[in-house]
C-alpha cells in the first residue's frame, strides 16, 4: 500500500538523498529544509511502498493562486518504475492536494531538459499540456517550457494562460 509521510527533522537528510538520486542536478536542500522549518508552506513527502521508500513527492503553490497546485520533485527511484507505482502515489497525492484546497494540479516541464518519459507518464494519468512562454518571466523564453494540467474535480481545467510564474524564484 502506497503511502506519503511528510519530512520532519528526522527523516529530512534521507529525504535529500532520495530527491538527489531522482533528481542528481537539482537539489531540494533549501526547500525541503525550509519546509521543516516552517518558513515555506510547501508540502513535500517519501513515497513508501509498505515499509520500502520508492520515491518523493511534492505540493506547492506560486504567490496568491492557491488552487493551482504545483507538483514538486516528483520522482520513483529507479527500481521501482513501470510497475505502476508511479501513478497510484500520483493519485494519493491528489486527495492530500484536494485536502489542501487546491482544484487544480499544474506541472512546469521543461521539455529540452525534462526526464524521457515524464511526460507521457503525466499524459496517461490526464493531464494536458499547453506551452509556457511569459514575456515577464524571462527563464520561460530561455527554455522550452510547458505545463501540464489537471482538474482535481468533475470539471473542465481552465489553462494556466501564460501567468507569470517567476521560475528563478519559485522553481529553482
Ligand atoms: C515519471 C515517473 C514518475 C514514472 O513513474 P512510474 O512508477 O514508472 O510510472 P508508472 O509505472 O505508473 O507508469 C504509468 C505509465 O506512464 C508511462 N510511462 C512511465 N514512464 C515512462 C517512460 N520512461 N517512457 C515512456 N512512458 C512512460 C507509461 O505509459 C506507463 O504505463 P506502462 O508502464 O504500462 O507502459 C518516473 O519515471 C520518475 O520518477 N522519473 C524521474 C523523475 C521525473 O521525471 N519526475 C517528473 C514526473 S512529473
Amino acid at each position: 500500500m502506497i503511502k506519503h509521510i511528510k519530512l520532519n527533522k528526522d527523516n529530512l537528510a534521507f529525504a535529500i538523498k532520495v530527491q538527489n538520486e531522482i533528481f542528481p542536478s537539482e537539489d531540494a536542500t533549501k526547500m525541503y529544509t525550509g519546509m521543516v522549518n516552517g518558513e515555506n508552506d510547501n508540502n513535500y513527502f517519501l513515497v513508501y511502498n509498505g515499509d520500502t521508500c520508492i520515491g518523493v513527492s511534492g505540493l506547492s503553490h506560486v504567490g496568491g493562486e492557491v488552487e493551482d497546485g504545483f507538483l514538486g520533485w516528483f520522482g520513483i527511484l529507479p527500481e521501482f518504475r513501470r510497475q505502476g507505482l508511479g501513478s497510484e502515489a500520483l493519485r494519493l497525492l491528489d486527495e492530500t492536494a484536494r485536502d489542501l484546497g487546491y482544484r487544480r494540479m499544474r506541472v512546469l516541464f521543461n521539455t529540452d531538459t525534462g526526464f524521457q518519459g515524464a511526460k507521457t507518464f503525466l499524459k496517461v494519468n490526464g493531464y494536458t499540456a499547453e506551452p509556457y512562454q511569459c514575456p515577464r518571466d524571462k527563464e520561460s523564453l530561455a527554455g522550452n517550457y510547458a505545463i501540464l494540467s489537471r482538474s482535481l474535480y468533475n470539471e473542465k481545467c481552465e489553462p494556466w494562460n501564460n501567468r507569470n510564474l517567476h521560475i528563478s524564484e519559485n522553481f529553482k
